[in-house]
């Protein structure tokens, strides 16, 4: 029987013509792809710029760099992130504040935010959990009363709405990544979206070494260089043209889950809140100790019967990087510590089939039974 991985890309449509387009065209580096397909993603995210990068951990460091973050600057993250959020802060040698999670959606929790801000405080990150939208509106409303940026991590969430609107139009910043695993890929990449033409010139230097807007090759700046190629962006502006049907098959992926999984006893699948649409970039459940064994064991004999699964990410509090840099020792967030030992996702890939996903299911039953007996 094959194996059902976790994760696949569909790359099946325009990919390989308009990448060798970029190729014979010796435009490698920059080109017309990367500007269509900026021009195409902030059209899809709703906002009035885009500015493409290396990936998405280069957008968050772009973004914290862009807003002049500095090591007397505090940003609030969720504990329960992947670690590239609390990276992208430290860059700039500015220190990452943990908040726990909604016990619901695994999401930064609104209610936990203001006894964590303090007067260095200066920006908070909502990360759109495996693609369920954070409640945005009482983190800009915190946020709004701090005078605090807000910059989505919307690395996970292409195309989810909050209240109708597109995540990655929701925060001054928004960051997005093309990795393979992402709902549009370019291999490696990422996306900054922003209404403020400000942000999004400084940020367009910043990528390219900070020349000087008057004479190139004058810098009075530290820049970097997190330019995304002209291959890469033609392979995101065929993924663009099937964006909708990459959202509606992971929704209804999801939908097919749900039917087939509702009635096992210590799983609790994603909920989906009604002010949001979810794209359900993995379909991420709980074992809880009703099911019978631990998830480490439930997602070893998946494994055997040849379902690929993944462990939710490990809290930033119990990261050994962290605890030698002198943050967040002795710290406890209980909701993302239960989240992270109890969830794992599902295969959730754009090539997925019902066929597979009736496997999958069936292999979670078998698990079931076979450490009860
Ligand atoms: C929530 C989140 N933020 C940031 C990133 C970093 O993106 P990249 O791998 O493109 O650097 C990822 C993905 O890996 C992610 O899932």
């Amino acid at each position: 029987m094959s194996f059902i991985p976790v994760n696949e890309p569909d790359l099946s449509g325009n990919e390989q013509k308009y990448v060798l387009d970029a190729v014979a065209s010796g435009w490698v580096s920059t080109g017309s792809y990367v500007t269509r397909f900026e021009k195409e993603f902030a059209e899809f995210a709703g906002t009035r710029f885009a500015i493409s990068t290396t990936s998405g951990t280069a957008a968050l460091q772009l973004a914290f760099a862009a807003l002049g973050l500095g090591p007397q600057d505090e940003v609030i993250i969720p504990a329960l992130t992947i670690v590239a959020t609390a990276f992208g802060v430290c860059y700039g040698g500015s220190k990452p504040v943990l908040v726990d999670s909604e016990p619901d959606t695994g999401n930064l929790d609104p209610a936990l935010i203001e006894r964590k801000i303090n007067r260095r405080t200066r920006a908070i990150v909502p990360v759109h959990l495996y693609g369920h939208p954070c409640d945005m509106d009482p983190i800009r409303e915190i946020a709004a009363r701090y005078r605090l940026a807000v910059v989505e991590d919307a690395a996970e969430a292409h195309g989810a709405r909050y209240r109708g609107r597109p995540a990655g139009s929701l925060g001054d910043l928004n960051c997005f990544s093309f990795y393979a695993n992402k709902i549009v890929t370019t291999g490696e990449g990422g996306m900054i979206t922003t209404n403020d033409e400000v942000l999004a010139e400084r940020i367009r230097r910043m990528k390219d070494l900070c020349h000087s807007p008057q004479k190139r090759f004058i810098h009075t700046d530290v820049g970097f260089t997190l330019r995304m190629t002209n291959m890469q962006a033609a392979l995101g502006v065929a993924q663009l043209e099937r964006v909708d049907q990459f959202i509606l098959h992971k929704r209804r992926m999801a939908a097919i889950y749900a039917e087939l999984l509702s009635d096992v006893e210590g799983l609790t699948l994603p909920v989906e809140r009604p002010e949001v649409e979810s794209v359900y970039w993995m379909y991420a459940v709980r074992i809880g100790p009703e099911f019978g064994c631990s998830r480490d064991e439930v997602m070893r004999r998946l494994r055997e019967k040849g379902v690929d699964t993944r462990s939710y990410f490990y809290p930033m509090h119990v990261q050994p990087v962290f605890l030698q840099m002198g943050l967040f020792g002795g710290e406890s967030y209980p909701v993302a510590e239960r989240l992270s030992a109890e969830g794992m996702y599902l295969p959730s890939g754009l090539t997925l089939k019902r066929c597979q996903q009736e496997r999958v299911a069936e292999a979670l039953r078998d698990v079931q039974r076979e450490v009860r007996a």
